[in-house]
This record gives C-alpha cells, sequence and structure tokens, in this order.
C-alpha cells in the first residue's frame, strides 16, 4: 500500500534545526489532540494496534526511531520512522502497529479528533470484515 508521507517544513543553520506545522496549512487536517509515547523499554513491545474509523492522524519521530506496521485490510508495509522532519499521515481505516521503539523514541502524534472510545476498532477480524465490505 501506498504510504502518505510528509516533509515538516525545517529551518537548518549552524545553531540548529527548527521544524514547523501549522494548522490547516501544512497538514490536510485541523488538530484538535496531541499526544505522545516515549519510554519504550524494549524493542518487541507493540503500541497501538488498532484502527479507527474516523480519526485522521500525523505521527512523527522527534526523538530516536521506531516503526510503523500499515496495513488497509488488504496489504501492509511497514514505515521506519527516524527523523524529526519526516511525518506519515494516517488516514481512517487504516490499521496501525508501533514496534521497535530506540529507547529514547519520542512518537508526537497530532490528530484530528478529540478522544473517543467508540471511535477504536481494537480487533482486527472486525477490522479486516469492515473493510472488505468497502472494497
Ligand atoms: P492506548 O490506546 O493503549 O495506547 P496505544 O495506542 O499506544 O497502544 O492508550 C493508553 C491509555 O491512554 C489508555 O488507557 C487510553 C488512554 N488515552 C487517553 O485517555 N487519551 C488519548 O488521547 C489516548 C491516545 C489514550
Amino acid at each position: 500500500m501506498k504510504l502518505n508521507t510528509l516533509q515538516i517544513k525545517t529551518h537548518t543553520d549552524s545553531r540548529g534545526c527548527l521544524s514547523i506545522i501549522e494548522n490547516n496549512k501544512d497538514i490536510p487536517f485541523d488538530i484538535k489532540r496531541i499526544y505522545y509515547i516515549y519510554g519504550v523499554s524494549q524493542k518487541n513491545i507493540v503500541r497501538g494496534a488498532h484502527a479507527h474509523k474516523n480519526l485522521q492522524q500525523l505521527i512523527i519521530s522527534i526523538a530516536g526511531s521506531f516503526d510503523i506496521i500499515v496495513d488497509n485490510g488488504i496489504n501492509r508495509t511497514t514505515c521506519a520512522l527516524q527523523k524529526p522532519m519526516q511525518a506519515l499521515h494516517i488516514s481512517p481505516m487504516t490499521w496501525c502497529e508501533l514496534t521497535n521503539f530506540s529507547t529514547d523514541a519520542v512518537c508526537l502524534v497530532l490528530a484530528s479528533e478529540h478522544y473517543d472510545i467508540n471511535d477504536y476498532i481494537r480487533d482486527y477480524d472486525e477490522f479486516l470484515k469492515i473493510t472488505k465490505a468497502h472494497h
């Protein structure tokens, strides 16, 4: 499946780098929520492992590195995030698993909606059933 990666506008000079995301300008949705995952102490830990019915997200590795397995119900691919100026856009109805975190990794997520427990699909078979019905 095709990954939707974005390059974040970045100013780099001898003092270091500054990356910028402006709401509604640099990304294709309104940011309603920000959360970040860090302190993942083992490579084999899997975070995520769910899909969302409506939520769009932009995922950035602002420190360290991790992998995202992205699955649209037909095929899956792995995206390695390891640069703070690289972002991955996740559309609704995409199954994601985050793994292989370096111990210093900080995974920043910009989300299009407030937290809504009813927006989650946590059962992979249910996810497949819903995506198959759409294809
Ligand atoms: P969880 O969904 O298990 O994280 P991950 O997707 O990385 O596996 O979320 C961990 C806890 O945090 C869980 O109790 C739900 C809660 N949570 C919120 O309260 N608000 C949020 O915006 C998010 C993302 C999680």
